[in-house]
């Protein structure tokens, strides 16, 4: 069976980032008998630019006819004067609401190779590895009512709601308790349910989840003391499950414990495991067209992706591996290096991989 894969290269450093992946995936199909077609489609502010919106049709059918979708980034300082509905950020929720894609994969895991580049001692970051779980299509980012409003006085209020129903707990909690079964057990749920009465529930739904996961530690911390712990001691957690905002934030603080966001990927699954794959750093555009961008979360995005969506665990395995050949080697981009390490572009990190898989062929 030949797979479907759509392409979304987006802003910034997206398209060049992409591009190394998508060498990568030559290499799988022609040394590895990886049988895929890719199509490109357009979003976030080149979409904008190209077809005046930042999801276009034509991008979600192409998407939702695909077996999976891999993304680069979206976004960029031109694009800000726009008018909300208009900006590149929308057009990346409403490809995650219009797919459904509730359960947002992000896991932070410290290669032994970059223990230099986390801003933490190396003690506590030390064989780091832990996977957020961030439900995303529901909670304070898609609530309703939302806006601006203007009061009697004349002084306007900005307002948004959050909102969680049972069943949109209930199905993170269960990708939550899945996810830890697979894992080492542990799963913790971050709230804030001593304020929010949704936390209340949030809690309430996940420990009557528990009872259907008899092998996994369910427990519960507020969201505060969660990114506190996060920095204080990050190897306690296995498996954090969150809401959509809660999640938004400690992910970044997950992923700068392993010293570099250039290596993080994510997954947005649906329920039936059909996903968007994405870096977890932006676009930068500061940095784009430069050949500096660090390519290895967009390529380790598409190991998942062969994970999680094509039922690839082989070759994703290879893709990872080939990735910890490279650090071995001593190869880093700019935001990962150190000081025995050598510096190299985007493109040459590209070359290394494909290099490094060819010689597991
Ligand atoms: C993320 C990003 C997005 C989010 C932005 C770009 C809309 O920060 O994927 O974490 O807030 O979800
Ligand atoms: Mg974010």
């Amino acid at each position: 069976m030949t797979y479907r894969l759509l392409v979304l290269p987006g802003d910034g450093i997206g398209p060049e980032i992409v591009d190394q992946a998508l060498r990568v995936l030559e290499c799988l199909r022609a040394d590895f008998g990886l049988d895929m077609e890719c199509e490109h489609g357009l979003i976030g502010g080149a979409a904008c630019d190209q077809a005046g919106s930042p999801l276009p049709d034509e991008t979600l059918s192409l998407a939702r006819a695909a077996d999976a979708v891999l993304l680069g980034a979206v976004g960029g300082a031109r694009y800000d004067a726009l008018e909300r509905h208009l900006r590149p950020e929308r057009g990346l929720l409403a490809i995650r609401s219009e797919l459904d894609l509730f359960g947002n994969l992000r896991p932070a895991i410290l290669y032994p190779q970059l223990a230099a580049a986390s801003a933490l001692k190396p003690d506590v970051v030390a064989g780091l590895d832990l996977m957020i779980i961030r439900e995303l299509t529901g909670g304070i980012y898609f609530g309703e009512p939302r806006g601006i409003r203007e009061l009697s006085g004349g002084e306007r209020q900005g307002y948004n709601t959050l909102v969680y129903r049972e069943s949109e707990i209930e199905r993170i909690g269960r990708l939550g308790f899945e996810t830890a079964r697979k894992r080492n057990g542990r799963l913790c749920s971050v709230d804030k349910a001593n304020v929010l009465e949704v936390s209340e529930l949030w809690r309430e739904v996940m420990q009557r989840l528990a009872a259907d996961y008899p092998d996994v530690e369910l427990s519960h911390m507020y969201v505060d003391n969660a990114a506190m712990q996060l920095v204080r001691a990050p190897k306690q957690f296995d498996v954090i499950v969150t809401g959509n905002m809660f999640g938004d934030i400690l992910s970044d603080c997950a992923a700068m414990l392993t010293g570099s966001i250039g290596m993080l990927p994510s997954a947005s699954l649906d329920a039936s495991g059909k996903g968007l794959y994405e870096p977890v750093h932006g676009s930068a555009p500061d940095i784009a067209g430069k050949d500096v961008a660090n390519p290895l979360a967009t390529i380790l995005s598409l190991a998942m992706l062969l994970r999680h969506s094509l039922g690839e665990p082989e070759l994703a395995g290879r893709i990872e591996q080939a990735v910890g050949d490279v650090l071995d080697q001593g190869l880093r981009t700019e935001d990962i290096e150190s000081e025995d390490t050598r510096r190299v572009g985007t493109k040459a990190m590209g070359d290394a991989v494909v290099a490094a898989l060819r010689s597991e062929a």
